[in-house]
């Protein structure tokens, strides 16, 4: 349940704005990988072209590859729905769908699937994926009540169970704790240290500590100025990254130095 990413000469434009340049790079499965870069160097925008979700916006569209266990996502016969089934997304704001219940939040994106499932396999998958985000306790009484009625921490978590109540391959995650308190944090990057034994996990953070804490490989994007796209500067295991990266601008970044 875990799978690969091979991302080759990408190029990602908003209409005629080349919003982040030729990136290439591996991810590998059962690990953590962490974005990190001053703001607006394209990492949300090169992450949703992970799971095609960046061509939702009108006239934006890429160059280039990103192959899933070998298998191009913007191949001509690949359909994007299945891609985003199977390449999950979390959110920087936790966004449970606020009337319904925490039971029908979970399986929210099985049924947008359409797929068919049984009552007693819904209450065994509501049971694990909840289970599997860390939050069955603190909800199996509950089950019924909106999703709106939790802590922020706990609707993060249970954007997390719906997420991977879809069984997806990869795991998307877009600052998941930047509204969440220093308690929940730690639950959220506890439980990324925990789905990492079955996903392959990216996170984009600006917090350089969590990035420290939760990954195995980090990226570092930057940007030479503002209407110039973002790129790839280096990209290593996160030790290495944090103690002696490459480039001068890596370490300015780590070191707090701009950005
Ligand atoms: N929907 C959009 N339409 C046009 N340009 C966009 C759109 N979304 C982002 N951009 C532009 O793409 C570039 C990269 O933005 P992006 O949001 O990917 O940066 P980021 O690294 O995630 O920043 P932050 O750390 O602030 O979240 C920016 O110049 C931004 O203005
Ligand atoms: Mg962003």
């Amino acid at each position: 349940m875990a799978q690969r990413i091979d991302v080759k000469d990408l190029n990602i434009y908003y209409g005629d704005f080349l919003a982040v340049q030729d990136v290439s790079m591996t991810v590998e499965p059962k690990s953590v990988t962490a974005f990190i870069g001053p703001s607006g160097c394209g990492k949300s925008t090169f992450l949703r072209t992970l799971n095609r979700m960046h061509e939702v916006i009108p006239g934006a569209r890429v160059e280039g590859k990103v192959e899933l266990e070998g298998v191009d996502l913007y191949g001509a016969d690949v359909d994007p729905v299945a891609v985003r089934r199977t390449v999950g997304m979390v959110f920087q704001r936790p966004n449970p769908f606020p009337t319904m219940s925490i039971r029908d939040n979970v399986l929210a994106g099985v049924k947008l699937n359409n797929r068919r499932i049984s009552k007693a396999d819904a209450e065994d998958l509501v049971e694990s994926s909840l289970r599997g985000a860390n939050l069955w306790n603190e909800v199996k009484d509950r089950l019924e009540k909106p999703g709106s009625g939790l802590s922020g921490g706990q609707q993060q978590r249970l954007c997390i169970a719906r997420a991977i109540a879809v069984k997806p391959q990869v795991l998307l995650m877009d600052e998941p704790c930047s509204a969440l308190d220093p308690i929940s944090t730690i639950a959220i990057e506890d439980l990324i240290g925990d789905l990492k034994q079955e996903y392959t996990i990216v996170i984009v953070t600006h917090n350089m500590q969590q990035a420290a804490r939760v990954s195995d490989r980090t990226a570092f994007f930057n940007i030479a100025g503002t209407g110039k796209p973002g790129k790839l500067i280096e990209m290593d295991d996160t030790a290495t990254i944090f103690s002696s990266p490459a480039e001068k601008s890596t370490e300015d970044y780590v070191s707090g130095r701009f950005g």
